[in-house]
Formats: structure tokens, sequence, C-alpha cells
């Protein structure tokens, strides 16, 4: 028996959705526990694209039960609709699905407010978000006036709620933003019938996911978003609204910290990252485009084009330690198949201008092993790197690593020893085939 979670290592889109769904074969239930329909999670099965946003990636395999848990936010609207399409698409939806009653929902107000906010930022301070309501839906859980799915089930607590909320928000869309107000009467019948819809979903999925786990069944649990956007321990302030690491499990589901046996970190060979904020080993030239149109970096859910870079030691490291990984799934390492030469960063430098560095180098050339909290200079760090020779052949489909070019699998090696992890899983395409399985993560076991 074992319940591992699978997160993302840096800013998101490591490939989340495919190494779950290829760990839901050996898994009885699949959770998720925070972030929105901010998140889209690839995957790609017969040549068969499936996008996930709400719903846990396990939902393609029969018979495995999915749970959205209370630390997710939910728009009833997109949820349904996401129903809606894997239905089309002959997907089951129905007793397999269960939604946390604590969840909080996200309002149309939210997503405005959302979207005012961006608007209104001045460029530099654009967190570029997906614009879906996610942050607003956070403050007001936090804030104590948030709706949650079991007040959507009853229509006085819902109407009551929703009244004292739009009084408020109201008032800042018309003062503050110079926008329309939001009708009470239109916002209260159109959740009405989302709740109708929903009600059979919702339930205590507390007492659920911890009866599945008391009776020795295997969880795994989704992580959306990656470390580097969690809340507290990403590049704050841009980053998402919840824990996206592995501590959100606990709040996010209601399990126990004594109830997770290991975490596998989902890394992609290089790194990406959509919307605003810093990143050391962004590439702005050729290269990064050859990442990007190589690599197919659109984002699943806004389309965006992610922007590209070189792996990052520094962000993994501290992506390692925060969440405990006893494992990485290395993504995407075939785009990097036809680079000459690569590059991974081992720390970051910063000529400080204004002397005001603490460090011996009195803010000449200091290195950061650490991502610094001082966004300015975070903003002016420059990655130092170690170049890798590159292998120039196809890795897409290999089976075992001794079917890898020696140079990749001398990167492998490298990453392994630098970051003192294991690498459980190495994906090389998107299909369901395409992966050299290594160890198995729930077992901790080598694959022969
Ligand atoms: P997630 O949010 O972490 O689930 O990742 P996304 O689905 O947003 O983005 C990952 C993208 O890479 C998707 O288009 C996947 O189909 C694709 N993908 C996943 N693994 C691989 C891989 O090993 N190689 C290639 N070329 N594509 C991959
Ligand atoms: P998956 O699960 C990549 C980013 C947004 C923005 C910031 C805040 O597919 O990996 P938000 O709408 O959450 O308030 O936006 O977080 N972001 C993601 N980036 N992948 C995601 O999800 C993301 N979800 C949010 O681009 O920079
Ligand atoms: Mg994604």
């Amino acid at each position: 028996m074992a319940n591992i979670v699978v997160v993302g290592a840096q800013w998101g889109d490591e490939g989340k959705g495919k190494i779950v769904d290829l760990l839901t074969e050996s898994a009885s239930v699949v959770a998720r526990f925070q972030g929105g329909h901010n998140a889209g999670h690839t995957v790609v099965i017969n040549n068969r694209k499936f996008v996930l946003h709400l719903i846990p990636s396990g939902i393609l395999h029969k018979g495995k039960k999915c749970i959205i848990g209370n630390g997710v936010v939910i728009d009833p609207g997109a949820l349904i609709e996401e129903i809606r399409g894997l239905k089309r698409k002959k997907i089951p939806v129905g007793k397999n699905l269960f939604i946390s009653d604590n969840a909080h929902v996200i309002m149309p107000y939210h997503v405005a407010l959302d979207n005012k906010s961006e608007q209104s930022a001045k460029k530099s301070k654009k967190i570029g978000t997906t614009g879906r309501g996610i942050g607003p839906a956070y403050m007001d859980k936090m804030s104590r006036s948030g709706i949650r799915m079991a007040d959507l089930l009853d229509s006085r607590i819902f109407r009551e709620k929703l009244k004292a909320n739009l009084a408020y928000v109201n008032y800042i869309l018309e003062k503050r933003y110079k926008a329309k107000r939001i009708s009470l009467e239109k916002v209260y019948d159109e959740y009405m019938k989302h709740a109708a819809f929903l009600a059979p979903f919702i339930t205590d999925t507390v007492a659920l996911v911890n009866g599945y786990i008391e009776k020795g069944k295997n969880v795994l649990f989704e992580g959306a978003q990656g470390t580097l956007l969690d809340i507290d321990h990403g590049t704050y302030p841009f980053v998402t609204s919840s824990s996206s690491s592995a501590g959100g499990v606990c709040t996010g589901l209601g399990v126990a910290p004594t109830r997770i046996d290991g975490v596998l970190g989902v890394v992609k060979a290089y790194t990406t990252r959509v919307g605003g904020g810093p990143f050391v080993t962004e590439l702005k030239d050729k290269l990064g485009k050859h990442l990007r149109l190589k690599g197919g970096e659109y984002g699943a859910t806004t389309g965006r084009p992610r922007r590209c870079g070189w792996l990052d030691a520094v962000g993994l490291k501290h992506a390692i330690r925060i969440n405990g990984m006893t494992g990485i799934a290395l993504t995407k390492l075939d785009v990097l198949d036809d680079l000459e030469k690569i590059k991974v960063c081992l720390s970051y430098k910063y000529d400080d201008p204004y002397k005001s560095c603490s460090c011996s180098k009195k803010g000449k050339s200091c290195r950061f092993k650490e991502i610094p909290h001082n966004n300015r200079i975070l903003e002016g760090c420059r990655p130092v790197y170690k170049t890798l020779e590159g292998w120039g052949r196809s890795t897409r489909g290999a089976k075992k690593m001794r079917d890898l070019p020696k140079q990749a699998r001398a990167y492998i090696d490298y990453i392994e020893d630098l970051l003192n992890v294991k690498v459980s899983l190495i994906s090389t395409g998107e299909k369901r085939s395409e992966v050299i399985s290594l160890r198995d993560p729930f077992s901790g076991r080598k694959r022969k």
C-alpha cells in the first residue's frame, strides 16, 4: 500500500498530466488537492488528446475513483463543461467522481476582479494570471466570506452569502474599476442550475479519501501548477494563490502527513514559465524559440506562448527540499534531441549596483545557491552554467536506458548526482507508451 504525491518541480506544465495518467494504472484513487481550472493537464492516448483542468487525470482509466478535494477552487460552469466534454469523448463520468462539499466556489465576480486587477496593474506588476478568478476566490476563502459547495446546495444560505458579497464587490467594480454591476438574480439563477447538476457528485471527501487509505488502497495525489508557483514557497508575488507543493495535500484533502509515502517531482528537462515574474535561465534568443516550437510550449489552458530556458538546479534543489521528493520523473528529454550543447544552471551571479548586499563579496559578483527573496536582486541575477554535450539523435520512444545515446545517459546521471535524487521515470514523448520506467514510485523498487 502506498500513497504518492505527484508535484510540479518548476513553474508548472512539467507534464504532470501524462505522469499521473501513467501511475493511475497502479492506483485506486486519484485526488486533486489545490488550484482550479487554471491548470491544464494533457494526456495523449492512442493519438487522442485530452486536456484536464479540474477533474483528476485518472478519470481516463476505467474503474478509478477521482476526487476534487476541499483545497481546490471550483468554477461550477467550467466543471460542468469539462464533465460534458469528457462524456462527448465517451469517457464515463458519474459514480467515479467526487467533489468536496468544503471546496470553495469561483463566482463570476472573482473572474471580473481577477481581470480588472490585471488590466489596471502596471506592466511590470502584472502577474499574467489565467484570468479564471483563482486569486480572488482564495482571497474570499481566507477572509472567511467564501461560498463553499455545501453552501451552493442550500439555496437560502447561498442567496444570503451572495447578497452580502455582491454588496461589497459591486461597490469595488463600480467605484474602483468603473465597471458594470453584477446582478444578484442572474447569478443566483445560473448557480442554482449548476448546483442541481453537480449535487450528485458533492460529498464529504475527507471521510471518503481517508476511508480508501484505511482500506489499504493506493492513492495518487495530483498536484497542479508547480513548486515555484506555490503561494508560500514560490517566486512571490508571481505565483498562484494555493499551496501547490506537497504540503498542500494535508490541508487540501484532509490527509495526515503520516499517510504520505512518497513524493514524485515532475521535472521538465528544461524550464518553462507562463505569465510574468523572474526567470533567471530564460532564453530570449533563437534557442528559446527552438525549445518552444519543438516542445509545443503553448499554454494548455490559455494558449499563451510559454517562456523557455535551461534547467535551473537552484530552483530544483529548493523544490526537492520543500516537497521531500523521493524520486523524479524527467519529462520532455526528446525536446533536447537536436541540441549540440546543453546547459544546467548551478548558481546565480549578481552584481549589486547599490553595494547593499550583506555577503562577504560586498555586492561584487555575489553567488546565490538559494533563490533570493529580494525581488530586485532576483531580477538582476544571471545564471552560472555547466555545459554538457548534446546527443544529436532521437530519443523518442526509448524503452530502456540502454536505448538512449550515451550523452543523454550522462545528462541524466549528472542531474541525479547534482540533485541527489533518483530518476524514477524518463519521458521521451507525449504518448503513454513513450516512457522509460526505472523504478516503481509506489514501492520504490527498481524495475528490471
Ligand atoms: P502539466 O500541466 O504539467 O500536466 O503539463 P501540460 O499538459 O500543460 O504540458 C505538457 C505538454 O508536454 C503537453 O502538451 C504534453 O502532451 C507534452 N508532453 C508530456 N511529456 C512529454 C514528453 O516527454 N515529450 C514531449 N515531446 N512532450 C511531452
Ligand atoms: P498546470 O497545472 C503554468 C500561472 C499563471 C500566472 C500565475 C498566476 O497546468 O501546471 P492564476 O490564474 O493561477 O492566478 O495565475 O500562475 N499558472 C500556471 N502556469 N501551469 C499552470 O498549471 C498554471 N496555473 C497558473 O500563468 O503566471
Ligand atoms: Mg499545464
